[in-house]
């Protein structure tokens, strides 16, 4: 910016100082007394040292902001590399470690259980039956032949708990927790991808007893603008090929997964001994929302005057996010008062009311682009219980 500013102004000048050399030529022709001559000398020379010091400037500014751009885009791209390069050590390092991880496989052990979960009654005792229960008995399971160790599948609308339930799981089953957001293991390099799949399962076996979770599963299959169809069909085929080589309940390994778009997960994994159950994870109903705004009230000062049931009721089909959301908005409105010179005052029910006039549910779209996915592809029996929500949709 600098540069381009010099180099305007020295355009002028030189211009200007082209012309006073051409008067001082001509007053020289038509006056050649010898005052006139030595004064046109004088000035001559004047103009002549001012336009090479102008020039000087002029060549060196253009020349170093060459240099400094060359510079800069040298540095950047050597940032770039640097950057690829450390996310691929850092993946090799968090699986050379015994029993630690690099920040690209996280491993949490979770501070919540399924008390911290607001409804979902029949979802928990799914995951009971599926997970906890052969976790903590796995002897019993196998006495009495049980099939253990399928992957579960959790799919919904965003915001309605998909990623909490699956935290709460490993924490029931006082499990470490690995959140594998699959779109992080996705790499442009050929085999990298394949292989963070395969330290992923590392991973969780050195943290055991582990949980591995799948976020995002999506995508594996379907990005297909942004993957080849072999890309895709390579990664899917490497994460079957751990699956079915992996003893998870064994290992005390066991899998889950989450997807908003479960009609474009590739149906090979969904298949027996992989993530053969389907739980449909719904907006959360009157009770859900309920304990959701109590357990929200106690983080914010919320007046004791609100009725909370009301609100509840008035929120249905909302999302858990969007709770979260209009709790937050409602805070906001004695805030900007506070902040404009009123006394502070608790969050009332006046406020709730206004943010729920302005803010609908966030997720009936979600719930039109299912029904329409459903028709489209034929499987409403698949996602039966999707289908009993949305086949009234128009
Ligand atoms: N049953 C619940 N009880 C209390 N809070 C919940 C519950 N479910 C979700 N929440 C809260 O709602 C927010 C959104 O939940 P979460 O991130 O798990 O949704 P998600 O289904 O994984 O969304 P996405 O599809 O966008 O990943 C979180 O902050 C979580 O704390
Ligand atoms: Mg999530």
């Amino acid at each position: 910016m600098g540069g381009c500013k010099i180099k305007k102004s020295t355009g002028k000048l030189v211009t200007v100082l082209s012309l006073t050399f051409l008067l001082t030529f001509l007053l020289l022709y038509y006056f050649e007394t010898s005052d006139f001559k030595l004064i046109a000398l004088f000035i001559i020379i004047i103009s002549a040292g001012a336009f090479l010091v102008l020039l000087t400037i002029h060549y060196t500014t253009s020349q170093q902001d060459k240099l400094m751009n060359t510079v800069a885009s040298i540095l950047y791209d050597k940032a770039i590399a640097l950057e690829e390069e450390q996310k691929q050590r850092k993946i090799a390092s968090g699986t050379a470690s015994e029993g630690k991880s690099s920040s690209f496989i996280p491993v949490d052990k979770p501070d919540i259980d399924f008390s911290n979960v607001g409804g979902l009654g029949r979802v928990k005792e799914e995951i009971r039956k599926a997970i906890i229960y052969p976790f903590e008995h796995p002897k019993l399971y196998s006495l009495y032949g049980k099939r253990i160790g399928e992957g579960i599948l959790l799919y919904g609308p965003p915001g309605c708990g998909k990623t909490f339930i699956a935290r709460a799981t490993a924490g029931e089953a006082n499990a470490s927790f690995i959140n594998l957001k699959v779109t992080d293991v996705l790499s442009k390099w050929v085999g990298q991808s394949e292989k963070n799949i395969n330290e992923a399962f590392q991973v969780a076996s050195k943290n055991k007893p582990s949980i591995l979770f799948f976020d995002e599963i999506d995508s594996l299959g379907s990005k297909r603008g942004e993957m080849s169809q072999d890309h895709s069909n390579r990664l899917v085929n490497a994460l079957l090929t751990e699956l079915d080589g992996f003893e998870g309940p064994k290992e005390k390994v066991l899998i889950l997964a989450a997807t908003n778009e479960p009609w474009h997960v590739d149906s090979a994994l969904k298949r027996p001994g992989r993530f053969s159950k389907l739980l449909f994870i719904p907006p959360p109903d009157l009770k859900a929302r309920l304990e959701i705004f109590k357990l929200l009230a106690g983080k914010k000062p919320i007046s004791h005057l609100v009725d909370l049931k009301m609100i509840a009721k008035k929120t249905a089909g909302y999302s858990c996010a969007d709770l979260e959301q209009i709790v937050e908005e409602a805070a906001d409105i004695p805030l900007k008062e506070a902040i404009r010179g009123g006394k502070s005052r608790p969050i009332r029910e006046s406020d709730f009311l206004m943010v729920l006039k302005r803010r609908p549910s966030s997720i009936q779209p979600w719930f039109r682009h299912g029904k329409q996915q459903l028709v489209l592809r034929n499987c409403q029996s698949e996602f039966r219980e999707l289908w009993k929500l949305v086949k009234k949709i128009n």
